[in-house]
């Protein structure tokens, strides 16, 4: 157990997903995995574990925000043994040719600042997914015939922005799409030696205001997930 996960330590598998929802975790266990057990519920942040193809994978939610992120990516890490940690979210698109519903695999993602900032000083580490997770999503997505986009995102600390003219030099710079965790994972993943990647879905439209209705998500994620886990064992 730990502060913030209260599995014991053989309840959590080499291999997690990681949602910002709690409620996402729940119902990417109970769709895609088979007979999936609650590991962690300590402040709600539910975590699941059961089997994908035959092999172990827990499904723990990470909050919403690169600090929360940083708590349980760094617990799975640290205490537990995660290898493989692969978000799974929403995300808003900054491109017009990035359509609501679309799939973004982030291959690098930019900051103002992330958690680990402090530790570089004057020095603006470059966070990048792992070449063999990325490569094997780009597969996995192809397969399944599901419109993708591959490239740099940005990790916002801001969901409601006050600043207009970055999200402006984002799109105007190529980033596909904003959310507010990946870049910590990755950060977290290359100090630690691990393998991260974030497979997004695109829930909202920065340019054309457009939103995907909830009654819609489900389906869209379900895409998602299923990029995650071919990937992860691929
Ligand atoms: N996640 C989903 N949509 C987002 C947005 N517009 N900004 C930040 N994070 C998001």
């Amino acid at each position: 157990m730990t502060i913030h996960i209260g599995a014991r330590p053989e309840d959590i598998a080499e291999t997690v997903l990681m949602p910002g929802d709690p409620y996402r975790a729940r119902w990417a266990a109970e769709t895609f995995l088979t007979s999936p057990r609650l590991v962690n519920e300590v402040r709600g942040m539910l975590g699941y574990t059961g089997m994908w193809n035959g092999h172990p994978v827990t499904i723990q939610g990470s909050g919403m925000g690169m600090p929360s992120l940083s708590i349980y990516a760094n617990e799975l890490i640290r205490d537990y043994g995660a290898q493989t940690l692969i978000r799974i979210g929403s995300c808003g698109a900054m491109q017009e040719r990035v359509k609501v519903r679309d799939v973004i695999l982030a291959m690098t993602a930019s900051t103002v600042a992330t958690p680990s900032s402090s530790l570089f000083r004057e020095l603006h580490f470059a966070p990048c997914a792992d070449w063999s997770l990325l490569r094997a999503a780009v597969t996995a997505a192809e397969a399944k015939g599901t419109p993708l986009h591959v490239g740099g995102i940005y990790s916002s600390d801001t969901f409601y922005d006050e600043r207009p003219d970055l999200n402006e030099q984002m799109t105007r710079h190529g980033i596909l799409g904003v959310e507010m965790e990946a870049a910590e994972l990755y950060t977290l993943a290359a100090r630690h030696c691990r393998r991260a990647l974030a497979v997004l879905t695109v829930s909202d439209h920065l340019l054309t205001g457009e939103a995907l209705p909830s009654n819609q998500r489900e389906q869209s994620f379900g895409d998602m997930v299923e990029i995650a886990l071919t990937a992860a064992f691929a």
